[in-house]
């Protein structure tokens, strides 16, 4: 009951948003040409159904109003704030991404503003209510899982333009964790349409500890992860701009990286010398091996054993034996 009441107030929103950002002057000088220097075309802003909210006090929650939507309900969707002890628009002057579930009704929407500054944030994302629970939420599920399906891999990126430049680009299965650390639900979500789970983070250190906390979740969920680590400085939506959708493409096949294996070397090179890190290490990896559904894929737990036993310099069966202290 609630819950159909925000899918209609955030219907209702959306063509708002598209209406102001294709027929509104502001909306055409403003939010169109943002998003044409950023190089997105009209079909892409129409796919994504992309939207523009007016540098006003007020404008969206008066046509809301006016037209019988209730402003409780529309403050629980985030769309509307108190200001002054009136209602006012929370999202204006700023460029809307909406939110799609599976089957494409909108759950809430991002807003960026359009020039950064220090004092405003550069995303304001819908709050979580009776339908919007984000650790259950992928953005781009809706449009990516045909691709998904398809290609029987999900590529899994940061951000709402990593996903909208890609699709521009024709990498269609991709899914972006809105910036926050992967959940087991968002794990389960990728799951039901596939086994590969590909991430393409940024390749600074905050993107690879944000990818390297997913791991063992990833594992138990009977993911198979891969890891693209991009140049410095740039994330999918920059890097895909830039070098072109084919050389993309290349680089993403050429630098896939299995993941156990990447957290493997990285560790190693962090522990150094150091023999009590070591042997954390190794027990570390083990316990993440063990993870892994033997039943469901018993090469794939062998072949971590044998590679990572090489790259730990320890015996074989040392490690197997360790790795079975962990399965219960
Ligand atoms: N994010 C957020 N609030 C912020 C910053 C980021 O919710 N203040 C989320 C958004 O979902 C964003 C994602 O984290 O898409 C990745 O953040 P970032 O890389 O900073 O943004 P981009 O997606 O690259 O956006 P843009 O290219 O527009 O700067
Ligand atoms: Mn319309
Ligand atoms: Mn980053
Ligand atoms: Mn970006
Ligand atoms: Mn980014």
């Amino acid at each position: 009951q609630l819950a159909d009441s925000l899918y209609i107030i955030n219907g209702f929103a959306k063509e708002y948003f598209t209406d102001t950002l294709f027929q509104s002057e502001e909306g055409q000088n403003v939010g169109l040409s943002y998003f044409e220097e950023r190089g997105f075309t009209e079909e892409t802003i129409r796919k994504f159904q992309l939207g523009y909210c007016l540098n006003t006090r007020d404008s969206f929650v008066k046509t809301a109003t006016a037209k019988g939507y209730n402003l409780e309900y529309l403050q629980k969707t985030g769309l509307v704030t108190i200001r002054n002890e009136q209602p006012a628009d929370n999202y204006r002057g700023r460029v809307i991404f909406p939110i799609h579930n599976q089957s494409g009704k909108v759950l809430g929407f991002g807003a960026r503003i359009l020039v950064k500054t220090d004092k405003a944030p550069k995303y304001i994302n819908s709050p979580e209510n009776e339908i919007y629970i984000k650790s259950r939420v992928l953005y781009g599920t809706y449009f990516a899982r045909h691709a998904i399906d398809k290609l029987n891999e999900c590529l899994l990126v940061e951000g709402y333009t990593d996903v909208i430049s890609l699709h521009q680009a024709g990498v269609e299965n991709v899914v972006a964790s809105s910036g926050t650390s992967l959940t087991q639900d968002q794990l389960r979500l990728v799951k039901k349409y596939t086994n590969n789970l590909t991430i393409i983070y940024d390749g600074d250190a905050a993107g690879i500890k944000a990818a390297l906390r997913g791991l063992d979740m990833a594992i138990e969920e009977g993911l198979n992860v891969k890891l693209v680590l991009l140049p410095e400085k740039e994330d999918p939506d920059s890097y895909v701009q830039r070098i072109g959708a084919n050389a993309f493409r290349e680089f993403i096949e050429e630098n896939k990286k299995d993941f156990v294996l990447f957290k493997l070397e990285i560790s190693l090179r962090d522990a150094g010398n150091d023999n009590v890190k070591k042997s954390q290490l190794v027990n570390e990896i083990a316990e993440t091996i063990s993870k892994i559904d033997k039943a469901e894929d018993f090469t794939r737990q062998q072949d971590y054993i044998r590679q990572c036993s090489q790259l730990l310099k320890i015996d074989e069966q040392g490690l197997i034996t360790l790795v079975n202290k962990y399965i219960r």
